[in-house]
């Protein structure tokens, strides 16, 4: 059976993280608002045919916990799960995690998170079948100047994180947190 993967905020930052999933064999399912944006995912990518397009706003509670189950029924339970969820949508994870945990098959879910993260515990999830682990953005600075991480350096940090099985993976640095873009 072809191994599933959901990626979520897909079509920014995540969009090579996409494609690699694809060409490591996974069936990739995209999720994002705009679905021309989507479309460019897939058509970018080496194995078009395993990228499957979600448009769905993960704002609409009803709506995402109806995709999910959706997408369960239509593909089966999902193996891995990427997920870059903006903080102004805190209740798409749980739901996501509630609709993925119904099957009782183990998952993998990689939290994509901001800088901040580094500061906070990791969430807790009342799922016992969805394995947590969460990747935290942080920066790079030299002695005079210091900035963002690329989509470049982020999608790299995010496939290596992908390939370990570390709770916790940091892109770049958070330290000497004074030291961040502002
Ligand atoms: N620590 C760091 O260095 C750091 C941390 C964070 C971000 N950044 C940088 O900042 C840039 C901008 O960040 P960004 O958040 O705009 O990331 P992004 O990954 O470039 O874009 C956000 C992704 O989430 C999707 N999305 C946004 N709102 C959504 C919603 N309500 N429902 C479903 N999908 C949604 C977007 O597609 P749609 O718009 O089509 O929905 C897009 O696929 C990034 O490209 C990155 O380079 C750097």
């Amino acid at each position: 059976m072809a191994k599933e993967a959901l990626v979520i905020g897909a079509s920014g930052m995540l969009t090579e993280v996409s494609r690699w999933l694809a060409r490591q064999g996974y069936q990739v399912t995209v999720l994002g608002r705009d679905p021309v944006k989507l479309s460019r995912v897939r058509d970018g990518s080496t194995h078009p045919e395993s990228i499957h397009l979600l448009p769905q706003d993960y704002h609409q509670t009803d709506g995402l916990r109806k995709a999910m189950g959706e997408l369960v029924q239509k593909r089966g339970p999902m193996d891995v799960v990427v997920a870059w969820i903006h903080s102004t949508a805190p209740h798409a994870l749980p739901v996501i995690v509630e609709e993925l945990s119904r099957p009782e098959k183990c998952w993998q879910l990689l939290h994509v998170c901001g800088s901040g993260a580094w500061r906070n515990p990791p969430i807790e999830l009342t799922s016992e079948v969805c394995v947590y682990r969460r990747v935290v953005l942080g920066f790079r600075c030299t002695d005079e100047h210091s900035r963002w991480l690329t989509n470049d350096e982020i999608a790299a940090g995010v496939i290596d994180a992908l390939q370990t099985t570390e709770r916790q993976m940091i892109v770049g640095q958070v330290e000497p947190w004074e030291k961040r873009p502002t």
